[in-house]
Formats: C-alpha cells, sequence, structure tokens
C-alpha cells in the first residue's frame, strides 16, 4: 500500500503501524525526503517490513490501495498535481479535516466545490479520476501511532462504496487495538471529518491528552 505524504506525522506513524504486515511504499513530493523517511521508519519499526520511498505518482502507480495523508490546508493543491496519477481502480483513503482555530476554539472548514461545501473526501473524489475514495481515521491521533508502546483502542468509523472499505479495512486491520465500523456512503464524510473539531475542543475544555473515538 501507498501513503501519500508519508513524510508527514500521521504517514509515518501509520507506516510504522503497519510496517513488518505490508510492503509500505511512503510517498512525497520528493523522491529523496521520501526515501530518508522510508529508512527512518524501517529502522524504528519492529519486525522490519518491507518499507521503501518514492514520489507520490510512483507510489500511486505501485498500489492498490492509497492513504492520502497529505496536510489538510493543501488538499485542493495536492489534487491539482495529483489529477493525472493512475487512479483508476484504486482504493483510496482520505484521512484529512480541515480546521481552523479561532479565539481558543476549533472548528471545521469544508471545501466547496462549485459553491457547494464538500467534505475533504468528496472533495478528492470529484479529482481523483478512476478512484473510490473512502473516508476514515481522522480521530486516530498520529502521535500515539507512532509510540510503538501506546494502545490505540479506539473505534474507526469508516464511510464509502462498500467494496473500497473493505480493500481499506483489510490493508489496515492489522493494526492492534484499531475496530473498523461500517458508517455508511461517502457523503456521510463531512460527519466524521466534523467530529475531530468537537473531539478536540472536548480534550483541551476538560484536560484529555490524545482523545479518540469509541461508541460504547
Ligand atoms: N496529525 C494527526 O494527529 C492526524 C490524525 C488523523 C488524521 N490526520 C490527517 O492526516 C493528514 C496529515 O496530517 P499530518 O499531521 O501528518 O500533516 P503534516 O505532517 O503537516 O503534513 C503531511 C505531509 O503533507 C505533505 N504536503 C505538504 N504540503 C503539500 C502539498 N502542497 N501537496 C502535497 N503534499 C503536501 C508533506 O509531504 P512532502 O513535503 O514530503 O510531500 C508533509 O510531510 C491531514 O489530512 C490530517 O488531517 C492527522
Amino acid at each position: 500500500m501507498a501513503i501519500l505524504g508519508g513524510t508527514g506525522k500521521f504517514g509515518k506513524g501509520l507506516a510504522l503501524r503497519l510496517c513488518g504486515e505490508h510492503r509500505v511504499v511512503l510517498g512525497s513530493r520528493s523522491a529523496e525526503r521520501a526515501k530518508e523517511a522510508a529508512a527512518a521508519c524501517a529502522r524504528l519499526a519492529a519486525g522490519g517490513g518491507a518499507m521503501e520511498g518514492a514520489a507520490n505518482r510512483e507510489a500511486v502507480a505501485a498500489s492498490d490501495v492509497v492513504v492520502l495523508a497529505v496536510k489538510a490546508d493543501t488538499l485542493e493543491e495536492f489534487a491539482r498535481d495529483a489529477a493525472g496519477y493512475a487512479w483508476e481502480g484504486k482504493a483510496v483513503l482520505s484521512v484529512a479535516t480541515r480546521m481552523e482555530r479561532r479565539d481558543g476554539v476549533f472548528y471545521y472548514r469544508p471545501f466547496l466545490d462549485g459553491g457547494v461545501e464538500v467534505s475533504a473526501a468528496e472533495y478528492v473524489q470529484a479529482r481523483l479520476r478512476g478512484a473510490s475514495v473512502v473516508s476514515g481515521m481522522q480521530m486516530v491521533p498520529a502521535a500515539r501511532l507512532a509510540d510503538p508502546a501506546a494502545r490505540l483502542g479506539y473505534d474507526v468509523p469508516m464511510a464509502g462504496e462498500r467494496k473500497a472499505v473493505d480493500s481499506v479495512v483489510a490493508a489496515l486491520e492489522c493494526i492492534e487495538g484499531l475496530r473498523f465500523l461500517y458508517a455508511g456512503p461517502l457523503t456521510l464524510s463531512r460527519y466524521l471529518e466534523s467530529s475531530l473539531p468537537l473531539l478536540l475542543n472536548l480534550a483541551e475544555k476538560n484536560g484529555i491528552k490524545a482523545p479518540g473515538f469509541r461508541v460504547a
């Protein structure tokens, strides 16, 4: 599987949890940065799975399941740059939530598509031709993924076309401590994404560290 933006906090954390079970290709706008990040992750990972680095375009070409772990604020630019990649038939996981902080409070910032507000996942679905986009993992903190000693214990709602969700879950279910739950179609992504600022506000106002999501 490929992780684009794999040089960032979430991408590297996810790679560490997957390495050992899968061949993971970390993608970056710079092949050199990707290779450095892959070598660093391989050194840290227990189990020593196969980890490679490549430019984003090559990482997509080499993988059936692709995680978009690029900075949420740059998703429009990413979608423009990546429109011509080989997306046909790929299951693509969008983990993005775009947020802003005003007066000490986190707010959700959806994207605009033809004047209509859409979620990040719907925004990329409209632009990555032939891909089936799945939304999920927004509420899994990168810091916990990156700490091999941390027990996760989170529920992970996933929205999108069922077959694509199943492909993504099959690639991720080796991660101990995550329970994947099917939420419904990709139109529900706005609820998944906008739950993150709620979670962060609750955590901050009530002194909870690395908050996550769980269905009781
Ligand atoms: N941090 C968390 O706890 C967390 C939890 C759940 C989900 N998420 C989501 O995961 C995603 C990544 O978060 P992060 O905290 O890891 O972000 P980050 O470290 O700030 O950035 C991730 C990567 O995005 C790439 N990037 C930056 N500008 C770009 C552009 N214009 N086009 C393409 N790629 C670009 C960079 O890779 P290169 O420069 O190497 O290309 C960077 O390493 C976000 O969508 C976020 O909402 C984060």
